[in-house]
């Protein structure tokens, strides 16, 4: 009988181990520097990271190997010549290169093995790569070049090269770095499909260059290279209240080129911008990254970027002194045209002027196709809104603009014709705000509704999160608000494609969890707050936009908008659990909050613009500033824990108690229960970020519920307010009232904007406002990350950053009978979908391979829980990788 027992066991477990042995899981969605096989690498230790292929229940990893090399073969035969790191064990998903220096130029194979839960070997994943790029300023071999027009003449210049190659091409490599805009070609074709390159930075401090793999381009025999060059901020010619047009960097566009070509013998050539180059003026007459472009079709010279062309008219060019001494990669998601669109209406407003509505609001630009005579000025105005009368209507977006003259009309290009057929206009060095383009001719023209395209432009960042559920208009406020959040994300992230295009820096802290929950943001943030660290005062002070020419360090740049310094770190190392962000700005954090402590002795302040756009009350802006001082000491002080500095850490902490006593002194009634004049930003803000005293939590949440309540659920909230109150509230139990308010369709709230046909979220709550009135803001775009945190429940885990424990707590909100939120993070996808059955609830969980959650049940009287089947009496409940169903059913 004993025998038989044993047998029996033994095949028991020989069938449960079989089955762990069979299913191949591997490494997945590996990313250099959170990116696919990126090129032209600079940093001597970049990250890597993947996720798991691993579909089993509970599955982990127990250790990894990265192998590292230049020979991809070799890399298959298990060898990493470069980096070898052993088996680590270690269920960590993110490791830092520390192996052999990395060489400029250099392509590098890496591929990742793992060990799942019984230490058994995954099968070999895909191979990976990343390259190189100048490692050093010193490789640069090409000149910084350009003409030797001035800062005011508006022509846009080309340059051009031609050269010879003799020998078979194995591949070919080019490195552009300017001072402005461009558009490179080679052989009459355009290099790569990014737009708007390189990106914003403060050009004296920090200049990108873009490494382009361009070999396909290149022919054997004669080439030639084309550089055009635009203006963008670093030569603004517009003029407008934050004086681009004074900053101290400006000068006309420059470029420095490297053309590395390595041959199938070996040996490598590189062609580079210098003293051989010529240039002339180009059919742009004008270009403003802040207004738009004129293009004066009859000064085309085509094949000007081929080997054949006639240069003989050209100029030479002249050097130019780099304008930074820290010229660096631009590692990051491009700016692309990322969807094109047809117009959706068409019509003659009088017999020059027609008017195409795209059917949506958008950042970007239109392309236009036309036949007229040879010196037509066809004007194309871009707008967000119209007259009565149909026209469009710029007043809601122009009021910040300061034009010299009637010659830089804004958001308006200008195309004229050179009469030869059928011809097309794009602009390439600006964008705009617009859903409508009213089209005026000075002649006669054939057009029509398909005459104009629109293209969607922003940071090509990959969609990380979906939010569905069963009120349609939710779901529209949600894409309203991936809309406004991705045509305010041009390598910076900006307040309005339209009037501004400011990287202000409140708009940017309010808006940061609902672009990581959508979006994949974190190359855009991490060299976002390196344009914080360029443009730091030794003293701490941030200005209130980012990148500036100046404008703002003295208005607007308090903690309720400059806390970008530390709340964007804090975000990316809980979304990310990447601590290179937090490590790379925790000196400027600390610099920042001593700055505030030096001019708040009282652990108060005054500094900052406050509740920005109220529906109607207003909250002191000591409230909210403190607030703001607060959060900031708090992630000081954690993010010295976590980086291992105690003293920092105690201090801190210490300082955070204060500013929470001072506070709390000041504003809260203990025995009401209320802070301040009890209004919802006075309410919500203190409990959003943690300042209300643990055994006072659930009284002021009561008194916010019932605030709300009193003004009928309808939003009287500003900027910061607005950051608050949806999580003040279902965080503290009343997640029936936060979704009351996030769901309401009449005026104030998000829902009203929709329900009057927004496709973006607005600046202002009442749509008839005068001013504060762009149709393309983010700041009130906080709905898109409570979506997923207040009714889908995700959150991040502080203790175990990156989503690698989940905090799940969902809402089963009475209204909706079903809603799902995703998010993709590093681990892989995490589901939390719910719907309402006959029965009760069913609710669907998916915890990615290597992560786990920590489910907070949700009690509902009368019904009882059950997973997979199996009654559970627990509230909380620890749960492994896999997919869960959890049904509430009546006892
Ligand atoms: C911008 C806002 C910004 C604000 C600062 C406005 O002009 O558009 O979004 O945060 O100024 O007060």
């Amino acid at each position: 009988m004993r025998k038989l027992t044993a047998v029996i066991i033994t095949l028991v477990f020989c069938s449960i181990s079989s089955g762990f042995s069979q299913p191949a899981f591997s490494a997945a969605d590996m990313k250099c520097e959170y990116l696919v096989n990126p090129l032209g690498v600079d940093t001597p230790k970049p990250r890597f990271t993947w996720c798991l292929n691993d579909s089993r229940p509970g599955a982990r990893q127990t250790a990894y190997r990265i192998l590292v090399d230049i020979d991809s073969i070799a890399l298959s035969t298990g060898k990493g010549s470069i980096w070898n790191t052993g088996w680590v064990k270690s269920d960590e998903q993110l490791a830092i290169f520390s192996g052999d220096e990395l060489k400029a130029f250099t392509k590098y194979f890496w591929r990742v093995d793992v060990t799942d839960q019984r230490k058994k070997k995954s099968t070999v994943g895909k191979i990976a790569s990343f390259e190189t790029g100048m490692m050093n300023q010193k490789n640069w071999q090409g000149s910084w070049i350009s003409d030797t027009e001035d800062i005011q003449l508006k022509p846009a210049p080309y340059f051009r090269k031609t050269f010879a190659t003799t020998k078979r091409i194995k591949a070919a490599r080019a490195y552009m770095a300017a001072a402005g805009l461009y558009e490179l070609s080679i052989n009459g074709q355009r290099v790569g499909n990014h737009r708007l390159d390189p990106m914003y930075t403060r050009f004296d401090r920090r200049t990108l260059y873009v490494t382009y793999d361009v070999t396909p381009q290149l022919q054997a025999g004669e080439n030639a290279i084309g550089v055009l060059l635009g203006n963008g901020w670093y030569n603004h010619q517009s003029t407008a209240v934050w004086n681009f047009d004074k900053a101290n960097w400006r000068n006309r566009p420059a470029f420095c080129l490297d053309l590395r070509i390595t041959y199938e013998d070996g040996t490598t050539e590189t062609i580079s911008s210098g003293k051989d180059w010529k240039t002339s003026l180009s059919p742009i007459i004008f270009n403003s990254i802040y207004t738009a472009e004129h293009y004066d079709a009859r000064l085309e010279q085509p094949g000007w970027n081929t080997a054949n062309f006639d240069d003989s008219k050209w100029r030479s060019v002249i050097y130019r002194s780099a304008p930074s001494v820290n010229v660096v990669a631009q590692v990051m998601h491009p700016i692309r045209d990322v969807e094109e669109m047809a117009a959706q209406g068409f019509r003659q407003l009088n017999d020059s002027t027609y008017l195409f509505d795209l059917g949506r609001n958008i950042a970007g630009v239109s392309s236009i196709t036309v036949q007229g005579a040879a010196g037509t000025i066809v004007k194309l105005k871009h707008g967000e809104r119209l007259y009565k009368n149909g026209y469009v209507d710029m007043s809601n977006i122009d009021e910040h603009y300061r034009p010299t003259d009637n010659t830089d009309p804004f958001q308006t290009d200008i195309f004229i014709l050179s009469g030869r057929g059928e011809e097309t206009f794009k602009p390439r060095f600006n964008y705009k705000g617009f859903q409508y383009v009213e089209v005026t001719s000075s002649k006669p023209i054939t057009i029509g509704k398909s005459s104009l395209r629109g293209y969607f432009m922003h940071s090509d960042v990959p969609v990380a999160g979906q939010v569905r559920s069963s009120n349609p208009v939710l779901d529209k406020i949600w894409h309203a608000t991936n809309n406004s959040y991705l045509s305010n994300l041009f390598g910076y992230p900006t307040d309005c494609p339209q009037r501004e295009k400011n990287g202000w820096t409140g708009d940017a802290q309010i808006a940061i969890e609902t672009g990581l929950y959508s979006f994949e943001g974190i190359t855009v943030y991490e060299k976002w707050l390196a344009d914080h660290r360029d443009e730091q005062q030794p003293n701490g002070v941030l200005p209130s936009i980012v990148p500036t020419s100046g404008w703002g360090y003295e208005w607007g740049n308090g903690p309720d908008w400059t806390s970008t310094i530390a709340i964007i770190p804090w975000n990316i190392y809980l979304f990310y659990g990447d601590k290179k962000l937090l490590v790379d700005c925790y000196d400027h954090i600390k610099r920042y909050v001593d700055h505030i402590t030096g001019i708040s002795p009282t652990g108060l302040t005054t500094w900052g613009l406050g509740d920005w756009v109220p529906v109607k009350s207003k909250t002191p802006v000591e409230l909210t500033s403190t607030c703001y001082y607060y959060a900031d000491a708090v992630i000081l002080a954690r993010a010295a824990q976590i980086l291992g500095k105690e003293t920092d850490y105690e201090k801190y902490m210490a300082l955070s108690v204060k500013i929470k006593d001072a506070f709390n002194a000041k504003y809260l009634n203990r025995e009401t229960g209320i802070y301040g004049d009890g209004v919802q930003t006075a309410l919500s803000v203190p409990l959003y970020w943690g300042l209300v005293p643990e055994n006072l939590k659930s009284k002021v949440a009561a008194n916010l519920a019932k605030r709300v309540e009193a003004d009928n659920y309808y939003l009287d909230v500003g900027l910061l307010g607005q950051k608050a109150i949806l999580s003040a509230l279902s965080e503290n139990d009343y997640a029936a009232i936060a979704y009351k308010v996030a769901a309401q369709e009449t005026y104030p709230s998000w829902g009203w904007w929709i329900r009057n046909g927004a496709t973006t979220l607005y600046e202002n709550w009442n749509i008839a406002a005068s001013r504060d009135m762009s149709l393309n803001h983010i700041m009130f775009g906080e709905i898109g990350a409570w979506l997923y945190k207040g009714i889908g429940g995700i959150k991040p885990d502080p203790a175990q950053p990156g989503f690698k424990n989940i905090l799940l707590k969902p809402h089963f909100v009475e209204e909706l009978s079903q809603f799902e939120a995703s998010h993709n993070g590093p681990y892989g996808k995490i589901v939390s979908s719910w719907k309402r059955t006959a029965d009760g609830i069913s609710y669907t969980v998916t915890v990615p391979a290597n992560s786990t959650a920590t489910l907070y049940l949700p009690v509902i009287n009368g019904l009882q829980v059950q997973l997979n089947g199996k009654t559970i009496a627990a509230t909380t409940m620890q749960l492994q990788a896999g997919e869960f169903l959890f049904e509430w059913k009546h006892r």
